[in-house]
């Protein structure tokens, strides 16, 4: 059996911040596993926002050429996916958000070409969402995780569930918390199992 596909992919502007760390212990918890890891970093990659073309209902394609092209085919390909990302105003941050609105060529590929999405060997395809908060507000991944569900759903991944913390704003701080990367460590361990 070839090893568990990973799919990594940190939303965050703020390279080695908080979203940052915990992705990097669920990749070492996942290939600690057996899973060969791949980890993409939105903010260094080229991805315009959707423009509403609707030509992707046509196709199943994307028309806009940028790092998305490929990205998709990572993004079907994929056993696992690991998604990390901070709250920015309530929500995911505008490079996840831009990714997330550019899978709409694959909901047109599954719900108006009645296509596949998924590209893997038939692996059972389960996600995870990390996210971090500056604030304690009440329901504050609330949206996030609805944006989330939305996205899995669309290109047939799972929703396996999250890593959430609230009350973490400083770059790095995360790494003072008592649990969380052991937790990120064992979530990621979890994800590589079959
Ligand atoms: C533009 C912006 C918007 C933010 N909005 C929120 C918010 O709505 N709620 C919150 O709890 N924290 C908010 N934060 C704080 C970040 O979520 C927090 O600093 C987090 O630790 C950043 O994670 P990172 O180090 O992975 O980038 C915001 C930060 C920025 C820069």
């Amino acid at each position: 059996m070839p090893s568990l596909k990973l799919l990594a992919i940190a939303g965050s502007p703020r390279r080695g911040g908080n979203t940052d760390l915990l992705l990097q212990e669920v990749s070492r918890g996942a290939k600690s596993g057996g899973a060969a890891v791949k980890t993409v970093f939105l903010s260094e990659l080229s991805i315009a926002p959707c423009q509403h073309c609707d030509r992707c209902l046509e196709t199943g394609r994307c028309a806009i050429e940028d790092d998305m092209q490929w990205l998709h085919s990572e993004l079907r390909g994929a056993d696992r996916l690991a998604l990390a990302s901070p709250i920015f105003f309530m929500g995911v941050t505008a490079q996840t958000k831009a990714m997330i609105d550019r899978c709409q060529a694959l909901w047109a590929l599954k719900y108006v070409l009645r296509l596949p999405v998924a590209t893997n060997d038939g692996r059972e395809r389960r996600g995870l969402f990390i996210s971090v908060g500056g604030r304690r507000s009440t329901n504050l991944f609330q949206p996030a995780i609805a944006t989330v569900k939305s996205f899995f759903k669309t290109i047939d991944v799972i929703y396996s569930g999250a890593l959430l913390f609230p009350s973490v704003e400083e770059k790095g701080a995360i790494a003072r918390h008592s649990t969380a990367l052991g937790e990120a460590f064992l979530a990621g361990q979890r994800l590589s199992e079959d």
